[in-house]
Formats: structure tokens, sequence, C-alpha cells
């Protein structure tokens, strides 16, 4: 059993000396909020294994992926019941045998398949990251998931250079604005952003040279009508008959990256007719049509890049240094205490995140 699987079980997470039981959220089923709940596990000294780090959680990311995971559609959901969250940040507080990078006391991103909605985790140490000195525990619940996906997007598939367009859907969701603040990173780059109309403003101060409320605007006649031939890069996280839009969106040499199927989700409950509405209209190619058609389609999972342990830790040390030079910084959107995972959701469910949504074992604090 890997170490991340016991910690998400809470076998192997364990109390940091103190008496106090160790709090962890659990998906029970599918479906509904209240399959979410809250348990606590006796107080034990922590024990973390050879090459293994145990971490006292003090935030955790809430991610588009786990809404998708609370209604059975997420493909890397492990068997029920078990504990979700990929990301979080916390300090050390015990270090397994053969651990030479990390110490007690360090403050550290963790970045995992599942199992971060708890008050403790034991993990891998190569599945830990120094936080940089200025950042605050809830930036860094913020940043792996929504920074790494849009700079591998952005920079490793889309070859992001000075002078190209760029279209952001869900921009001022977490991976969004973290895309944002990377096209930024680039000079003369024309970003297109949609959002619902109220987030507009927002969009604008982090980049967004045209907005788009996709509600009221077909968004495909709005880039054509500023920029007749299309963009350079899409990022295409809704799937189904968007994907298509998108392909057809781009310029000679363009590049499309499908990274996710936002369009299957509907609300809090799932949803059939979306299900087989975006399964309908998926997107294919063939290589006799890609030849001629002088484009690139790329399809990108960070959930399947664990185990390129080199390759993602590359990515996190270049997004600690532009943190470092001030050029990125996770936009929060509210923090949420375990108690009120069913409210963090719904924030999502019902589109009124700016940003991302933190989980913390402790009291809340929404902005
Ligand atoms: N492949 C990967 O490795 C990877 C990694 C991270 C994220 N992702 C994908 O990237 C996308 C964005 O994730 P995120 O964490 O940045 O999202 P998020 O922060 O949760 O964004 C939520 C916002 O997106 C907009 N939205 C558009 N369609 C929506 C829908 N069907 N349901 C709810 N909100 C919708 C809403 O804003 P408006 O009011 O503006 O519409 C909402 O407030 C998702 O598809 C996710 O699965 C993929």
């Amino acid at each position: 059993m890997s170490a991340e699987r016991e910690a998400a079980k809470g076998a192997t997470a364990v109390a940091a000396g103190d008496a106090h039981p160790v709090r962890y959220l659990e998906l029970t089923g599918f479906g509904s909020h209240d399959k979410l709940k809250l348990r606590s596990r006796p107080a034990a000294p922590p024990a973390p294994g050879p090459g293994q780090v145990t971490v006292r959680v003090r935030a955790s990311g809430l991610n588009f992926a786990d809404v998708m995971a609370q209604q059975g559609i997420y493909d890397r959901t492990p068997p029920l019941p078990h504990t979700p969250g990929m990301e979080g940040a916390g300090v050390v507080v015990a270090v397994g045998e053969g651990v030479q990078d990390r110490k007690v006391g360090d403050r550290v991103m963790v970045l995992v398949r599942w199992g971060m909605w708890q008050e403790e985790v034991t993990v891998l140490s190569a599945q830990t990251f120094l936080m940089p000195e200025a950042m605050t525990f809830e930036e860094a619940a913020a940043l792996l998931v929504n920074y790494i996906t849009a700079y591998m997007i952005l920079f490793d598939f889309g070859n992001l250079r000075p002078g190209h367009s760029v279209l952001v859907h869900m921009a001022a969701g977490g991976v969004g604005i973290a895309a944002l603040q990377l096209c930024r990173t680039v000079e003369n780059v024309t970003v297109f952003g949609t959002a619902s109309a109220r987030k507009h403003e927002m969009l604008k101060e982090n980049g967004v040279t045209h907005p788009i409320d996709y509600h009221t605007t077909d968004y495909v006649e709005a880039v054509k009508k500023i920029s007749p031939k299309g963009v350079d890069i899409v990022m295409d996280p809704l799937g189904g008959a968007d994907t298509t839009k998108g392909y057809k969106l781009l310029k000679p040499m363009g590049k499309l990256i499908t990274y996710g199927m936002a369009n299957l989700i509907t609300g809090s409950k799932r949803n059939l007719m979306a299900l087989a509405r975006t399964w309908w209209n998926q997107f294919s190619v063939t290589a006799l049509q890609l030849l001629p058609a002088n484009r690139a389609v790329c399809g990108y999972h960070l959930g399947y890049l664990h185990d390129e342990v080199e390759l993602v830790s590359g990515v996190v040390s270049r997004l600690v240094a532009l943190y470092n030079q001030g050029h990125i910084k996770p936009h929060i959107d509210s923090v949420w205490p375990f108690e009120k995972v069913a409210d963090a959701m719904k924030q999502i469910h019902e589109k009124k995140n700016v940003g991302k949504v933190l989980l913390v074992p402790g009291a809340e604090k929404e902005s």
C-alpha cells in the first residue's frame, strides 16, 4: 500500500505529540454533500516510515477535481471511503529514516493524489516542496495544482512566446488566474478570458485584454471579431463541444491543450444529460486532418504525472522563483473550516468563487 494510500486511510498519519484527536474528512459515497463526513482518530506519536515525513497541515486546496470526485466522475478517484485532497501546506513534525532534505520545523507544500483533507499527513518527502519564506500557508496550499497545471500547459505544451494570443476559459478560477499571471511574464501577450460578467474587473486587473461573458456572448464570435485569424493557444478545461470550438479558433501553428471536462458539472448533483451531451460532442481528429491543419492538440493531466518527480519538481522550482520575484501570487477566494466543506464545495458549484477555495482544520475565514 502506498504512503498516500495509507495516509488517506488514516493508517500512518499520526498526531504531533499533543493529546488532541486528529480530524479528517472522509468521502463515504457519491452524489451529495452529506456523504463527506468529518471524522477523528486518536492521537499517536508521529511515525513516518523510511523516506517519509509527517506534516501538520495548516491549509488544503479544494480543486475542481474534488468536485467531480464528489459526484463519482473523476477518473483518479480511489475506492471509497477515502480522504480527498490533492494539495496542502503545513509544518514538518517528524522525518523518517533516510530523509536528508527535510527537517522538523520546515514549512512545506504537499502534492499527493488524495488524502490532504486532514490535520496531519504522512507522505514521501519527495511529495513535499519547501515554501518560500514570504509565502503564507494559504498561498502555499493554493499554489501547486493550479500553477503547475497552468505553467506546463502554457510553456511546455503551449510554447508561449512574446506576441502570442491565448484563450483562457474559467479565467477567474484557480487555474485561470494562475494562467493570467503567467501570461504576464511574457511580453505583449493578448489574453481572451471567459468568465461571468461580475468577475471581469478582476480579470482586467490580472491582465485579461478581452474579458468575455460566455453566458451572454458567443465567445467564438467575440474572439473572431477582434482577431479574425484566431489565437495561438487555447486552454480547454471544458470538454465536449467547446473542444471543437477551441480547435477551430486556432491560428496556423496554434495549440489546443485540453485538460478538463467542466461541462460535466452543472450543479451539486450529477447530471446524466450533461454527461451524455459532453460524451456525444467529444472532439476527435485524425492524423490526416491534423497534417494539413498545422495545429497541435495536447492532453494534460497532472494526476498522471505524480511519478514524474523530476519533471514536476523542476516546474515547482521555477514557480517558486517566479513567486520570489513577485510575478505570481495565488488569489484566495475563501477559506473554510473542515465543518463547512459542503459550503466550500457550493462556492464552486454555484460559480461564486474568484480564485482558490481552501479548507483549514481551524476556524472559518471568508473573504
Ligand atoms: N488536467 C489537470 O491536471 C488539471 C489540473 C487542475 C485543474 N484542471 C481543470 O481545470 C479546470 C479549472 O479548474 P479550477 O480548479 O481552476 O476551477 P475553479 O477554480 O473551481 O473554477 C470555478 C469557476 O469556473 C467557472 N466555471 C465554468 N464552468 C463551470 C462549471 N461547469 N461548474 C462550475 N464552475 C464553472 C465558474 O466561474 P464563472 O462564473 O466565471 O463561469 C466557477 O466559479 C477544471 O476543468 C479542472 O478539472 C485540470
